[in-house]
This record gives structure tokens, C-alpha cells and sequence, in this order.
């Protein structure tokens, strides 16, 4: 049975699914699921936070079909290829990258998916590609960086008033010698002026010291 979680989100047989934009293609060998003549692509919260997010109990999935996204920390496109099902061919998934390792995958995921754009940058460095982004819808940040709170506040320029964040703060990336509580109340310091907490998760059981967050800007 399909049942729909949100709008673009599915549960089918306890897992997790998108519908697939590109009819036959994986991604990363997820498992592919047609009913009614709709095709799916499962979505392992093990591979993808979102996932698992998804799992955990995420009230708010403010992404939605036609919108456009920033994504940062694309890596080989695994959770961005997700996204880009859920905004369909009218939205946009900006994905940036620095490793140029991961963006040889990257860039065979977006040759199929006409939504999903590339963007070799660094995420520190959002002056160099912003101006081709323009505005964006939301903003989905998992870099694994010392400046993520920096990172984020920086490219969230892009993102509109209103507009939903998802922020997965990795605590040993930012100080490896302090409690991942202490990490994660000074990073939501920093971001509590500009941005409103909507929600704040463990990723447990398939992912280990991350906080996910999902914000709204003021
Ligand atoms: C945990 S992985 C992302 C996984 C991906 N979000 C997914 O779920 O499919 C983190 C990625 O961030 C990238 N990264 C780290 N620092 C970055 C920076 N400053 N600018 C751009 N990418 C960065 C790394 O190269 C890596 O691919």
C-alpha cells in the first residue's frame, strides 16, 4: 500500500520512497518499486539523513514540487536525487561540491536529471555562485566542515524570507574535544537572530553524532 507522507514523500511496505523522475534509473542501487504503473525509488535512511530525518518523526518537510534548492555538500548526489524527485522537473536542486572525486558521480546524476545542477565550488566561498543561484525556496546544508554555522549563515542569503533550512550539524567536524550538546547550542546561538527552530532531531539509530535541524528565516 502507498500511503503519503507528505506531499512527494511515500511509505510503501514500512519503506521510505520518492517517486522516480527518470522512469528505470538508480542512483545509487536503491531498490525500484512500481505500483499502479507509478515508479519509486526506496530511500535508504542509512545512505541519507533526510531519510532518516523522514523516519524519526520530521514534521516539517517544507520542500515541495516546483521549488528551487540549495544544496550543500551535494557529494555523489544520494539525498539530492531524492530532492530532486520531490521538486520535479519545475524545481531546481542547486548542488554544491567541492571534491572533485564526487563530482565525477555528481555530474552522471544530473546528466539524467535535467533538474539537478552542479556547482564545483567551495561552500565557504557562496559569492562565486550565488549570483547564478538567485532565490531559493529552501536550503538543505551537510557539510562535513569546521565553519558550518558560518557556511550556513552565509549562503542562506540566497534563501527567501520564510523560506525552510534543513541543517545537519556534524559536532566532531566543528570541535572534536567538546560535548556534541555544547557544539549544537552554539552553532542554534548563532543562527537564533536570523532564523526561527522549527524542529531538532537525533538521527539514531542510523546515523551517529549529527543534529538535524530544520529552521525558518525571519
Ligand atoms: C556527509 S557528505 C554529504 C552527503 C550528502 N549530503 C548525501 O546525503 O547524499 C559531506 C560532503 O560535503 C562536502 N564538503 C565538505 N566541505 C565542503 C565545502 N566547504 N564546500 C563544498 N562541499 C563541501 C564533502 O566533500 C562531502 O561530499
Amino acid at each position: 500500500m502507498v500511503k503519503e507522507l507528505f506531499k512527494g514523500i511515500y511509505s510503501i511496505d514500512n519503506r521510505i520512497c520518492t517517486r522516480n523522475l527518470v522512469n528505470g534509473n538508480k542512483v545509487y542501487n536503491e531498490m525500484l518499486i512500481t505500483i499502479d504503473g507509478i515508479e519509486y525509488r526506496s530511500w535508504n535512511p542509512y545512505r541519507s539523513k533526510l531519510s532518516a530525518a523522514v523516519i524519526n518523526g520530521l514534521k516539517h518537510f517544507g520542500i515541495k514540487e516546483g521549488d528551487d534548492v540549495l544544496y550543500l555538500g551535494a557529494s555523489t548526489g544520494t539525498t539530492a536525487s531524492h530532492v530532486s524527485d520531490v521538486v520535479g522537473e519545475n524545481g531546481h536542486v542547486y548542488c554544491v561540491e567541492f571534491s572533485e572525486r564526487s563530482m565525477q558521480n555528481l555530474l552522471e546524476v544530473c546528466e539524467k536529471r535535467k533538474n539537478m545542477l552542479p556547482v564545483l565550488a567551495d561552500a565557504r566561498e557562496p559569492e562565486k555562485y550565488l549570483g547564478m543561484v538567485g532565490k531559493v525556496d529552501a536550503l538543505y546544508q551537510d557539510v562535513s566542515a569546521r565553519e558550518q554555522a558560518d557556511i550556513f549563515i552565509a549562503n542562506s542569503a540566497a534563501l527567501k524570507k520564510g523560506g525552510y533550512a534543513y541543517f545537519v550539524i556534524k559536532s566532531q567536524s566543528i570541535d572534536i574535544s567538546k560535548a556534541p550538546n555544547e557544539v549544537y547550542k552554539e552553532v542554534l546561538g548563532k543562527l537564533k537572530d536570523g532564523f526561527e527552530v522549527l524542529e531538532q532531531m537525533s538521527l539514531e539509530p542510523f546515523d551517529s553524532a549529527h543534529l538535524f535541524v530544520v529552521l525558518r528565516k525571519k
